[in-house]
């Protein structure tokens, strides 16, 4: 076990003269889970079903207010949009090498690992790395934010939402250069996503929310070939049909 969430609750406030006059969100309403070494664990549900409060608790950006959180390993994150996640204004030798500097790697040895890192992900490191994002195509920018957050090679990525702004056909390259980095890097995913043609091509093991409560967890197989969850029947059937 990589990643342990136990009764986790995440609950937001309104904002309102009286802090307790307003209702809580229910972001996250007692949600456990566990996600194993080297696996997939897919989290699919509508917008506002509190994944990305879940991705948010993992990398520490948020604390949760009951419940137990255990992560077994160094984590990172991708987000949905590479367009608002890449600094404008640096190059890509400096958004790929900024998580490095606190480490006090030599300004040589920063270069060496972010040219390594572009190649990683399948982009040529020369005629990148003192380009703008601006300049890059949509699917580019996000494999350079993957090459961001897997350049201090973490045990653990989380992918929120990481190909929902891109074109379908760009969506696939990406997934597909996920699929392969897992294998090489020995990563463990948590992959999330609204959309569950995605969610079936990348996980092991899946995880159904809704209005912040995980309605149903079960295999890959078992989630779209017999789902048990009246919900999760139902968001199938809303699938578009090919
Ligand atoms: N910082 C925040 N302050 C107040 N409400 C929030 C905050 N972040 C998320 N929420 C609310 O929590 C719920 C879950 O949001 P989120 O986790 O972003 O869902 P998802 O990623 O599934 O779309 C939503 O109702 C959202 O409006
Ligand atoms: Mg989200």
């Amino acid at each position: 076990m990589i990643i342990q969430f136990d009764n986790v609750k995440k609950y937001f406030y309104k904002r309102g003269l009286f802090r307790t006059e307003g209702k809580a969100v229910k972001a996250v309403d007692g949600v456990s889970f566990t996600v194993e070494k080297g696996k997939t664990f897919g989290l699919v549900g509508e917008s506002g079903s509190g994944k990305s409060t879940i991705a948010k608790l993992i990398v520490d950006i948020l604390k949760p207010d009951e419940g137990k959180i255990v992560i077994n390993g160094d984590r990172d994150i991708v987000f949905q949009d590479p367009h608002s996640s890449l600094n404008p204004r640096m190059t890509v030798r400096e958004i790929i090498g900024e998580p490095l500097l606190v480490r006090h790697v030599g300004k040589h040895e920063i270069d060496k690992m972010v040219s390594q890192v572009l190649k990683t992900v399948r982009l040529k490191d020369f005629e990148c790395m003192d380009k703008y994002a601006h300049q890059f195509s949509g699917g580019e920018r996000q494999r350079i934010a993957i090459a961001r957050a897997i350049v201090r090679h973490p045990d653990i990525l989380i992918l929120d939402e990481p190909v929902s702004s891109l074109d379908v056909s760009i969506q696939a390259e990406i997934l597909n250069l996920l699929k392969d980095l897992q294998d090489e890097l020995n990563l463990t995913y948590l992959f999330i996503s609204h959309d569950l043609r995605v969610v079936e091509f990348m996980s092991d093991t899946v995880g159904v929310m809704k209005s912040g409560k995980l309605v149903e967890i079960a295999s890959r197989e078992e989630i779209y070939t017999s789902p048990k969850n009246e919900y999760t029947r139902h968001l199938l059937e809303s699938i578009p049909r090919i």
